[in-house]
């Protein structure tokens, strides 16, 4: 065992306690066969390099297998080689379909006669220091001391061995899940279903909490009883998608933002997944996590493996706000780009919703000029400037640039903008293709398609386009080439890049039969290839993932691109919602959030430009508005938010970040950042409709250091004076306690009218 192992314990050979700063998750091979968990919650032992972590009355094999056997007459008796067990009364670590177990199992798997494989037995474990690296695919990089366990399980009849492998991440809270599937048979296998991770509860009242939505309205925040029976959450469009977030938690009935049991899961992963609570036993419910099994099946041939993704498992018991805490860290440290994990990223100006696809070299340059003048450091061109493009109905696939719209080429306006002192970004999407463009005239079949059925721009199209077929090897080599050349071409600083188009028909006539059902999952796996690629050839570049706003908002992603366009929505009351939620799982700095003009484009709303800059700068902020266009007052204003946002750039992208009211719930939304011992804190508080002042209830911190005496005053925002009059005063700024903020609040008095925001400096003084 490495000697960094400290956080796997290994209890007579048949438990194992993986542990994390706060939490413990032990394993129990019940009767030396069948892998159960144990325990999953709060730390177990404060005492990492002791032997006894405290699971009472764990003798070197366990709990006796009478104990597990609990006589139920009409459950299925295991074979003899799994010990008769009943395994349906087990909380299985990873159950197979057709063992009588009959909830939703982590595997699936078929012999090459299409039998069910229906058992898989426990062989040995072993503790590798780091984490071994799943094949083409992200994970959370390993601290230095961290190790992972391994569970070898196999079928003796087909060949069939499962690796389980466990990486608890200390310091982040985690425990990294994934399985690697390998066929040591003479036959070939099938795999119809691969669980990255699958969890067994005990008995109790549960809420599942889940991120869903729909374009431009991402990642709304859906909690609801579990009730008796399949509860799923899942993407079958090829992307993780705008209608669900790879991410399900289990939280205790009264479990909320700041106390009580949540057990939540992360995929990292950007395709069709599927994150379900099977609780048709409610005795017994069963969290799995992994591929959607829908458009999956995966052949293994002899001496072949297969890799899922790392699932990312979190227990809190400091309630929802804790769980985002793991996801938080384990994202921003382990998962972006090394690069990027301190490095701060910078207030950009982005060209669409100012010039959509009406796109001139000048024109560009104007509003370069109008970003340079109020502090903006990136300006990115979007959609428009490349092929016949002017409008979304061609030459996706033909990315050199519109001699007309840009005379000097895209390397000539690089050199312009580089001349103000900006950095210089590029839009583009390159996994798709038009039908109109000299790309699919060239190669009509580097699409997804179905041979023989409508083709080009009789197929089914989706904003008038079709996907490149990312399985292909020789597609991800064109795009490995056409964009490691534009980007070196351009000299770009920023990439935003695209994705507009969700998958169907999931159809590659390269690949055989037996493999059509591999397309989806080789197409993220192609995806990831190329993307790794460019990531390893221009590690300054800073990319921002997007598909649609924020169809692919995924710790997959993220692990190449260390922001996502959050959503096409930049409307500020809707973006409360979209940023409240998307803190589920992700931070404030994988977010990218603009201000736009009013009455806004995709709402019709007309928010103060102070709130809209006090939203988007909640996270990683920016412009996508015609500055030349604004008055001089509104530009002096941006003047304002940008030396703002510099100012507390450090806190608010890498700062610790708490929720405090929810707009789902209320009228108000609140949050804060803190760093480092709490001794700056920003709170940002918005109100949605206007109300009476007097009826304005005081905002509750959290967080903040026991004892400490804070300064109060307005960072940001309207300073008017609130009531229906403007009569009654501003807020009480001025000295308060920790306790007073935390017990009573903060006496909020937001100036009258709707969509008010307001940002406070909390500094401790003592
Ligand atoms: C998508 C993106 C937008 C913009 C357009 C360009 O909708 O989400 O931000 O880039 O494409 O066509």
């Amino acid at each position: 065992m490495p000697a960094a192992a400290h956080m796997i314990r290994t209890i007579g050979n048949h438990v194992f306690h993986l542990a994390t700063q706060d939490s413990s998750y032990v394993i129990e091979i019940a009767g030396g066969v069948v892998p159960t968990l144990r325990y999953w919650g709060r730390r177990l032992d404060a005492d990492p390099s002791g032997d006894a972590v405290g699971v009472a009355g764990a003798g070197p094999d366990g709990r006796r297998l009478a104990e597990l056997n609990v006589d139920a007459p009409y459950r299925i008796n295991a074979g003899k080689r799994l010990q008769r067990l009943q395994l349906e009364g087990l909380r299985l670590e990873y159950g197979v379909q057709g063992s009588g177990d009959f909830r939703r199992p982590a595997l699936h798997a078929l012999d090459a006669e299409a039998f069910p494989i229906p058992q898989l037995v426990y062989r040995s474990h072993r503790v590798l220091s780091g984490k071994p690296e799943l094949a083409g695919l992200p994970s959370a990089r390993t601290a230095a001391g961290e190790a992972t366990l391994e569970l070898e399980l196999a079928d003796e009849v087909s060949g069939l061995r499962v690796v389980l492998s466990y990486t608890p991440h200390e310091s982040q809270n985690i425990i990294a899940r994934h399985v690697r599937v390998e066929n040591d048979g003479e036959q070939p296998l099938v795999l119809d279903r691969v669980m990255s991770a699958s969890v067994g509860f005990a008995p109790g009242a549960l809420d599942t909490v889940t991120l869903t939505g729909a374009w431009a309205g991402e990642r709304h925040v859906t909690r609801a009883p579990l009730a008796t029976g399949v509860f799923a959450t899942e993407s079958t469009r090829g992307t993780s998608s705008h209608i669900a977030n790879p991410f399900l938690a289990l939280a205790e009935r009264n479990a909320y933002e700041a106390h009580g049991d949540v057990y939540a899961a992360v995929l990292v992963y950007s395709g069709n997944f599927l994150a379900e609570v099977d609780a048709s036993l409610p005795q017994s419910p069963r969290l799995n996590i992994g591929i959607n099994p829908f458009e999956f099946r995966w052949r293994l041939d002899p001496g072949e493996a297969f890799t899922s993704p790392e699932a990312l498992l979190a227990y809190s018991g400091d309630g929802l706000s804790g769980m985002s805490r793991c996801f938080h860290s384990v994202i921003a440290e382990c998962i972006v780009p090394e690069h990027w994990t301190r490095r701060e990223r910078p207030v950009v100006l982005n060209s669409w919703e100012a010039q959509y696809f009406e796109v001139g070299e000048e024109a560009f340059l104007e509003l370069a000029d109008s970003a340079a003048k109020v502090g903006v450091e990136y300006v990115v061109l979007d959609d428009g400037w490349f092929g016949t493009r002017n409008g979304d109905d061609s030459s996706l696939g033909d990315w050199q640039e519109n001699p007309w719209k840009l005379p000097t080429g895209i390397d000539g306006l690089a050199h312009e903008v580089h001349a103000r002192g900006l950095g210089f970004g590029l839009w583009v999407e390159p996994e798709m293709i038009s039908p109109v463009s000299e790309l699919y005239n060239a190669h009509p079949d580097w699409c997804l398609h179905i041979p023989g059925r409508e083709r080009g721009a009789e197929a089914p199209l989706g904003r008038n386009q079709l996907v490149l077929d990312l399985s292909r090897e020789e597609v991800q080599e064109w795009m490995i080439g056409t964009f490691s050349e534009l980007f070196a071409r351009a000299g770009l600083d920023y990439v935003k890049w695209d994705m507009n188009r969700y998958l169907a028909p999931v159809a590659s006539p390269a690949l055989s039969a037996e493999r059509r059902g591999e397309v989806a999952h080789r197409y993220v796996l192609g995806l990831y290839r190329v993307l790794s690629v460019l990531r390893g050839r221009f590690p300054d570049v800073l990319f921002e993932s997007c598909a649609g706003g924020g169809g692919r908002f995924d710790a997959g992603m993220l692990a190449f691109m260390p922001q996502t366009w959050t959503s096409d929505n930049t409307d500020a009351v809707s973006r409360l919602f979209i940023q409240y939620g998307t803190s589920f799982v992700f931070p404030p700095v994988t977010m990218g959030a603009h201000v736009s003009a009013v009455p806004n484009h995709q709402v019709g709303r007309s928010t103060p430009l102070a709130t809209r800059g006090a939203v988007a700068m909640s996270a990683s902020f920016g412009y996508e508005a015609d500055l030349r266009e604004w008055s001089d007052a509104d530009r002096d204003e941006v003047r304002r938010q940008i030396e703002f946002y510099r100012r507390f750039r450090t806190l608010i992208q890498f700062g610790r970040f708490t929720r405090l009211e929810s707009p789902f719930e209320g009228n108000r939304a609140a949050w804060m950042f803190t760093d480092e011992g709490a001794r700056q804190v920003l709170l940002f508080v918005s109100r949605i409709r206007g109300e009476v002042s007097a009826a304005e209830p005081p905002v509750r911190l959290r967080e903040l250091a026991a004892g400490g005496l804070y300064e109060v005053s307005l960072a940001y925002g309207d300073a008017s004076p609130s009531g229906e009059d403007g009569s009654a005063p501003a807020d009480d700024y001025g000295m308060y306690r920790a306790a007073e903020l935390e017990n009573h609040g903060f006496p909020v008095r937001l100036p009258v009218g709707d969509y008010v925001s307001r940002v406070y400096n909390l500094h401790r003084v003592d």
